[in-house]
């Protein structure tokens, strides 16, 4: 089981980018996301895609970081430009353990570091959690990812001209 935690989320500035962090973490492979702060509106914006394109997934905002931190039964992995090189690290990491990957926003508290099992980097150059997540998440799963399937109503097929849809939405 792969669960992102997201930290330091603040709603107006970061609405976007926690966004596109759970929706990578769903695509790529994740079986859940928390956020640490409250946000109901991200909540509805990443329920409304399971709904139309599926899961399983599940998202909850406004959870208590040390409390899950305290109580993870597994690794946790926090990704920062300044942890361990990924290609080393991965290799060390137990594949048949419950996963906890914390993405941060802004500075990120001592304590993460300290409780984190691996800190990894994906470069040691700043970018974004966006991209870190899913370098991550591609290498961790061998590129599995791309067979998941999300069993949707709106289902994409591949094409290379024009868009290819099959939707299973009863129409009213
Ligand atoms: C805007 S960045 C802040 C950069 C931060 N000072 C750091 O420690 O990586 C927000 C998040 O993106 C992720 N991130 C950015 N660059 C990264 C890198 N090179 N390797 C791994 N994660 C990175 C981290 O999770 C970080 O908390």
């Amino acid at each position: 089981m792969i669960t992102v935690l997201r930290i330091g989320h603040r709603i107006s500035r970061d609405k976007r980018i926690t966004t596109h962090v759970a929706l990578v973490a769903r695509a790529f492979g994740a079986d859940s996301i928390l956020i640490d702060t409250k946000d109901i509106k991200i909540e509805e914006t990443i329920n409304s895609i399971l709904t139309r394109f599926g899961g399983p997934f599940k998202i909850k905002s406004g959870v208590d970081t040390k409390k899950i931190l305290r109580e993870w039964k597994g690794i946790i992995i926090h990704l920062t430009m300044y942890g361990e090189e990924l290609s080393k690290s991965i290799k060390k990491v137990d594949k048949d353990k419950n996963l906890l990957i914390i993405v941060g926003a802004e500075k990120v508290r001592p304590l993460i570091y300290e409780k984190a099992d691996f800190n990894i980097s994906i470069g040691n150059q700043p970018h974004s959690e966006v991209s870190a997540l899913s370098i991550f998440l591609d290498r961790y799963t061998k590129g599995l990812w791309l067979k998941k399937r999300f069993n949707g109503k709106i289902e994409i097929l591949p094409s290379d001209k024009g868009k290819r849809v099959i939707s299973k939405e009863s129409k009213v």
